[in-house]
């Protein structure tokens, strides 16, 4: 996934002037620069529109539709009523985001319903700026999933497979600065591949570190400050949060994934639904 289109429906323009206490301060130009900057840091183009009429940003979609592959859609009020903008996005079919700068769910009753939100993977509401941001890596989280299961993992095999997940994983997000697979042997965690510095920790004890706690548990954990986290074992000291997923199916669990960052509280639940899906595609290989 290269190509993403940024798209902005009626009053977004006045962004910065119209009721800034709702929709923050920053002008739509500023928006779309700082979009454009961290979409362009993840290796994505990105063309942005904002039009105050229905069939111009209808028009935009149809014609950007070969060239797009993704899309990330603030329609503004048309959100609540607007079929028209509903079919078009369903209509080019490709994997979109509706997003909101303000929690729509929170505010009068006539924006809790959206027509658009059925024909997007999901909606992010009330994030302001940030939520765009979170749209964009959804999208190319969704992207790594469908190389994952395009892959024909059951044929390229179990090996080869944890491997690529690795690469994708570590290429795709620029805010993940190690990223690696432990497999449960006994009663530890060997690691089986990573991308980033070398780890010290390449046999941990299942119910030791954040990793062996995750195993234990069975669930998902993000660590948002490793340095306040007495469970954690340091594999860099420029690590600064760590999210770890199992690979498991029913109550088995067979290994994780392990990613860590250099920045502080990056990780969210967009990351985590993610590689939960990504650790799902990889529970059937054992
Ligand atoms: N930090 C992990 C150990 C593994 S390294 O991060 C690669 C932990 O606390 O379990």
């Amino acid at each position: 996934m290269k190509n993403l289109l940024i798209v902005h429906g009626p009053n977004l323009n006045l962004l910065g002037e119209r009721e800034p206490q709702i929709y923050g301060n920053d002008s739509l130009k500023t928006l779309n620069a700082s979009i454009e900057c961290f979409a362009e840091k993840m290796g994505l183009q990105v063309k942005s529109f904002q039009s105050n009429h229905e069939g111009a940003l209808i028009d935009f979609i149809h014609e950007q539709r070969n060239w797009a592959e993704a899309i990330v859609i603030n329609p503004g009020a048309l959100t609540h009523y607007s079929y028209a903008l509903r079919d078009s996005i369903a209509a080019v079919n490709l994997p979109s985001i509706e997003v909101h700068l303000s929690d729509v769910n929170q505010r009068e009753e006539f924006r809790k319903i959206s027509v658009i939100k059925d024909v997007c993977e999901k909606q992010i509401s009330g994030l302001g700026k940030e939520g765009y941001l979170r749209a964009v890596e959804y999208l190319v989280g969704l992207d790594v999933l469908n190389k994952l299961q395009g892959s024909n993992p059951d044929s390229k095999g179990r090996d080869e497979t944890l491997r690529m997940v690795v690469k994708l994983l570590k290429e795709s997000f620029p805010k993940y600065s190690w990223v690696g697979i432990y497999l449960v042997e006994g009663a530890e965690l060997v690691l089986h591949n990573y991308m980033g510095k070398p780890s010290p920790h390449t046999r941990i004890p299942i119910g030791q570190g954040i990793c062996g706690a995750a195993v234990h548990e069975k669930k998902s954990i993000i660590v948002d400050d490793v340095n306040a986290d007495p469970r954690y074992l340091a594999c860099s000291i420029e690590t600064r949060s760590e999210i770890v997923i199992p690979i498991m199916s029913g109550n088995k669990v067979f290994g994780e994934i392990d990613i860590d960052s250099d920045l502080e509280a990056i990780f969210h639940d967009s990351d985590q639904e993610i590689l939960e899906k990504c650790a799902a595609v990889l529970a059937k290989l054992f």
